[in-house]
């Protein structure tokens, strides 16, 4: 009797200490995660047919007992690296994980939720065939979330909870490498303008909805990645696809401004991540990288003519590159990303960085 009644207010103490300790830690009460694989943790694993996967080995190698979570990384990427920086002990969880939960989305303790998939762009048309879920998607998804948190909270908890969260959206790359794969009929400005109008209005629906603080994230330089340096003969990056990279930051960073002086109370932060990376591959050394070219994972020239499986070559000292698989940075070069993104200064992050929009009251 007595041991039951001492374990059980072990266990109610043990419960408050960490229930204060998260409280008092996370700087937001929730994180909602918006875009494509530089952020998901595991949505498309639960999609039935989806082709953008990275549900098996050797992605997870570097996770607990090297378990492959969906991620493609070798561990952990930038949205985990984020929600951490945040105060919080785990990631968001992806929404279609939830939803397959008894419980559903119906839980009172609520600290975000992440709707990223992987092969996701700004157009419902990218990548649809590998059936993934698109932004169009994601932000209706959200809207549900939302509309659960009102039944189960109220909807003036509600809002005041949303306006303090953080929305963080990573996405863009894959409408860019479409637009190169296809015929290019639309010129380069006019279709930067379309992902604009796209972008724009995703994020006002989300205003719509409670969301005040957004964190954007902007596309790295791609031509960059192992997956396109096989296409230049010399083994430099595709120009091309980087100038388009930069146009889309220029764009990125406009629009931003329009929409903050458009709607009252906004805040955000947007990453460079163009800067970011090409800092990393133009001085590897200072941040302990020997390799920015190759793919730690995968098979043929730059390791990146195949995508990283479990017959795939991998490398022994992940932490020394930058790429782990064909396109996707490894976990060691996604914790530099939300670390600069956390604490950065404005030559990587505008006009303030993730700690002081979240910080932000
Ligand atoms: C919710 O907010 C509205 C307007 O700010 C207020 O009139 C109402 O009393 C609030 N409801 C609750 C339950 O606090
Ligand atoms: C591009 O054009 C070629 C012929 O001009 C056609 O065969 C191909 O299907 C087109 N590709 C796309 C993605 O539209
Ligand atoms: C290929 O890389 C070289 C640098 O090695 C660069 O000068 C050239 O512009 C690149 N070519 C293309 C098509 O991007
Ligand atoms: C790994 O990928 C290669 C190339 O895409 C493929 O030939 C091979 O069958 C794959 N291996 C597994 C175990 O899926
Ligand atoms: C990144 O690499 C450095 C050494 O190069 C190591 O100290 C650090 O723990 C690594 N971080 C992660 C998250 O892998």
């Amino acid at each position: 009797m007595e041991n039951i009644y001492a374990s059980s207010l072990l266990f109610v103490m043990l419960f408050i200490a960490t229930f204060t300790i998260q409280l008092a830690n996370a700087t937001v009460p929730a994180i909602y995660i918006f875009g494509d694989s530089t952020a998901d943790v595991g949505t498309n694993t639960y999609i039935p047919g989806s082709t953008a996967r990275a549900d098996f080995p050797f992605n997870g190698v570097d996770f607990t007992h090297s378990r492959p979570t969906g991620r493609f990384s070798n561990g952990l990427n930038s949205a985990d690296f984020l929600a951490k920086l945040m105060g919080f002990k785990r990631s968001p969880q992806p929404y279609l994980f939830l939803l397959s939960l008894p419980s559903g989305l119906k839980r009172h303790k609520h600290r975000g939720v992440n709707f990223a998939s992987g092969g996701a762009g700004l157009l419902d048309v990218t990548n649809e065939a590998m059936k993934v879920v698109s932004m169009t998607k994601q932000i209706e998804q959200f809207i549900i979330v939302r509309n659960n948190r009102v039944a189960i909270t109220g909807p003036n908890e509600t809002e005041t909870m949303l306006s303090k969260s953080l929305f963080c959206i990573s996405v863009g790359s894959n409408d860019i490498f479409g637009y190169f794969s296809s015929n290019r009929t639309i010129p380069p400005d006019l279709f930067i303008a379309n992902l604009m109008r796209q972008y724009e209005a995703y994020i006002k629906t989300l205003y719509n909805f409670g969301a005040r603080k957004f964190g954007i994230i902007s596309i790295p330089p791609i031509g960059c990645c192992p997956a396109q340096k096989l296409f230049n003969a010399t083994g430099g990056c595709l120009e091309g696809m980087n100038d388009f990279a930069r146009a889309f930051h220029f764009a990125l960073d406009n629009l931003l401004r329009k929409i903050s002086s458009e709607l009252p109370e906004t805040k955000y932060s947007l990453g460079n991540s163009y800067e970011m990376t090409i800092n990393v591959i133009q001085n590897p050394a200072p941040f302990n990288f020997k390799d920015v070219e190759t793919a730690c994972c995968g098979a043929g020239r730059l390791n990146a003519e195949t995508p990283c499986n479990r017959t795939a070559n991998l490398c022994a000292n992940r932490n020394e590159y930058l790429f782990w698989d064909l396109f996707h940075p490894t976990q060691n070069a996604s914790q530099l990303a939300a670390v600069t993104l956390y604490d950065g200064p404005t030559k990587f992050v505008t006009p303030i960085n993730f700690r002081q929009l979240a910080e932000d009251n």
